[in-house]
Parts: C-alpha cells; sequence; structure tokens
C-alpha cells in the first residue's frame, strides 16, 4: 500500500509519514524542494506545488491514499485548486483521502467532500502541542513565557497523535466521510504548560502576563498579518468550548489515549534549556 504525502515536510505532515511508515505502509512524500527534504530514507521523494497542479501530473499514480494540507502558501493562505486536486486524485484512482483542517471551510476541503468517488476523513485538531515551541527562544533566553490571557484553557494534541489518526484513517477501512475533532488527553491552563516545560528542562519558568495590546504590539513587530492577529486574540480571549474539552477520539480511533503535555516536553527539553546549563 503506497500513500502519498503533502505537507510531508511539516509538523504534522512529517508525523503522518511517521506513522504511515510504523503501519507498514509505503510513502511518497510531496515537496516543492526535495533538495531540502530531511524524511526518512525510504520514502520517495517528489517535487510539486499544490497552487500549481500542472506540477503534479503523475505524483497520485500509484497511491491508495493522499493526505492533503488545506494551504500552499505564507501564512497558510488557503489553497484555491480544490477542485483540480481531487480531479487529478480520482483519476489516478486514489482511495482514501484525510484532509488536515485548519478549523473553517477551505476550497480544498470543499472539493475533497463533495467527491463522490474519495474515501475522505477529515482531521480537524484543536491546537497542537508544537506551538509551545514558539516559547523557546524566550525560555532559553531569559527563563520567561510572555502571554497574554493566562487564565485561557487549552485541550492541546500532540502532533504524533494527529499523525497517528491520519494514517489509521488512510489505512483502513472504515472512517470515511467522517471529521474527527483531535484533541490532547487533558484541558490545561498556560501555568500548566509552563510548569511543564520547567519541570522538563529542570530550571523554573515565569510566566508574564501581558495586555492585549501588549501582545498585539508584540506579534505585529514580529509581522504577523492583520488575520492572523486577529485570528490569535479571538482564540486565545475566547477560546471556542471545543479547543478546551477533551474530545477522546485520538484514544477511539488509535486504542491508546493522546500523549500528554508533559510527555511533548519531555521530548523537546533541549530546545527549552538555557545555553551552559546543565542537564538535572
Ligand atoms: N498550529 C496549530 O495550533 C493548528 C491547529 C489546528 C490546525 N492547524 C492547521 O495545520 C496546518 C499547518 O500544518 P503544519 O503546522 O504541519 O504546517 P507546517 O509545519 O508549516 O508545514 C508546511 C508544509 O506545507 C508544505 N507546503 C506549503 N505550501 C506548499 C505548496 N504550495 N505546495 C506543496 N507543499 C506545500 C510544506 O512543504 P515544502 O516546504 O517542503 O514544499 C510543508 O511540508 C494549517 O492548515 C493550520 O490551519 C494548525
Amino acid at each position: 500500500m503506497k500513500i502519498l504525502v503533502t505537507g510531508a515536510t511539516g509538523t504534522v505532515g512529517s508525523q503522518v509519514v511517521t506513522e504511515l511508515l510504523a503501519r507498514g505502509a509505503s510513502v511518497r512524500a510531496l515537496t516543492r524542494d526535495p533538495a531540502k527534504a530531511d524524511l526518512p530514507p525510504e520514502v520517495e521523494v517528489v517535487r510539486g506545488d499544490l497552487t500549481d497542479p500542472a506540477t503534479l501530473t503523475g505524483v497520485f499514480d500509484g497511491v491508495s491514499g493522499v493526505h492533503l494540507i488545506t494551504f500552499g502558501g505564507e501564512y497558510f493562505a488557503p489553497l484555491t485548486t480544490g477542485p483540480e486536486i481531487v480531479a487529478l486524485a480520482e483519476r489516478a484512482g486514489v482511495r482514501r483521502v484525510t484532509v488536515l483542517s485548519g478549523g473553517g471551510p477551505t476550497p480544498l476541503q470543499d472539493a475533497v467532500q463533495a467527491s463522490t468517488g474519495l474515501d475522505w476523513t477529515v482531521v480537524m485538531p484543536v491546537e497542537f502541542m508544537g506551538n509551545a515551541a514558539e516559547w523557546a527562544p524566550g525560555v532559553r533566553d531569559a527563563d520567561q513565557v510572555r502571554e497574554p490571557f493566562t487564565d485561557r484553557l487549552s485541550a492541546m494534541v500532540h502532533e504524533r497523535d494527529i499523525g497517528a489518526v491520519a494514517a489509521v484513517a488512510l489505512t483502513e477501512d472504515g472512517h470515511g466521510g467522517q471529521s474527527f475533532l483531535l484533541t490532547g488527553p487533558e484541558v490545561l491552563t498556560l501555568r500548566d504548560k509552563v510548569d511543564a516545560i520547567a519541570a522538563a528542562r529542570g530550571r523554573a519558568v515565569e510566566l508574564v502576563e501581558l495586555t492585549e495590546a501588549e501582545a498585539v504590539a508584540e506579534w505585529r513587530a514580529n509581522g504577523l498579518p492583520e488575520d492572523t492577529v486577529e485570528f490569535l486574540i479571538h482564540v486565545y480571549g475566547d477560546t471556542p468550548v471545543e479547543g478546551r474539552t477533551v474530545s477522546g477520539v485520538v484514544e477511539k480511533i488509535t486504542g491508546r489515549p493522546g500523549r500528554t503535555f508533559a510527555q511533548w516536553a519531555r521530548e523537546h527539553a533541549e530546545e527549552f534549556r538555557a545555553r551552559g546549563q546543565g542537564v538535572s
């Protein structure tokens, strides 16, 4: 069984690749730049740009399933080539498709869900645990995490579990026509997360509360576009209930509990250690 993974060099796609290989599937990975792709040697790497269907000739040939991203540009600009991508996949005889959803509708997701030939599964994660990697420079350099809305709650999900669910949907029957809301196994405060990072790195971390105005100023100074700033204020300031409720889907689909944030922090402890800090 061969599966095509788009976004394979990214946070989630790389985990889809790992989980597919662990399940014994063969993997073809799509990237715009094969020379830069750091993927396991057994993965077949092909060049293609999802914004330009002419570059996708042949990439769907011989695959039974495809993992699709819905974006194709800076700051996750939605792909407008969904109908062409779906037509190429259908024509090549692809059966199963997973779509990594950003939450809202996109032309690609709409085209996949409108397809009569594809057995599709939408994988809709809440906040990734991996987003906490953004804190690494501040933790390493100043032992600080600077965030607004420090009382906010999140059922953040480990990206490996997103990959695990997608891999099941791409290799087993019975998951077609469904949308899976993926969360982690617990609801955490920002303080819980900061404490988990402190425990993993073996050194205290201060949580500094920013006002909304201070946070907006920092995000703009970091070059975030205005719609992203607005999105962050919305999801952090008033997190939707599904973002702070454990869905249980990871365990239901993979048969084992979702990975915890403490585990994620231990896996990434080195990124948070101060220069010259010993390991306790
Ligand atoms: N962060 C969160 O908390 C969160 C929560 C829920 C949902 N999401 C959704 O998750 C998605 C982001 O996933 P991610 O973090 O795994 O992404 P990522 O790490 O930024 O990876 C981007 C991937 O997309 C590929 N890519 C980008 N443009 C492409 C194009 N034109 N043609 C072919 N490949 C292209 C890149 O491949 P190459 O560079 O190798 O070509 C790379 O593998 C977004 O849809 C976001 O809305 C995020």
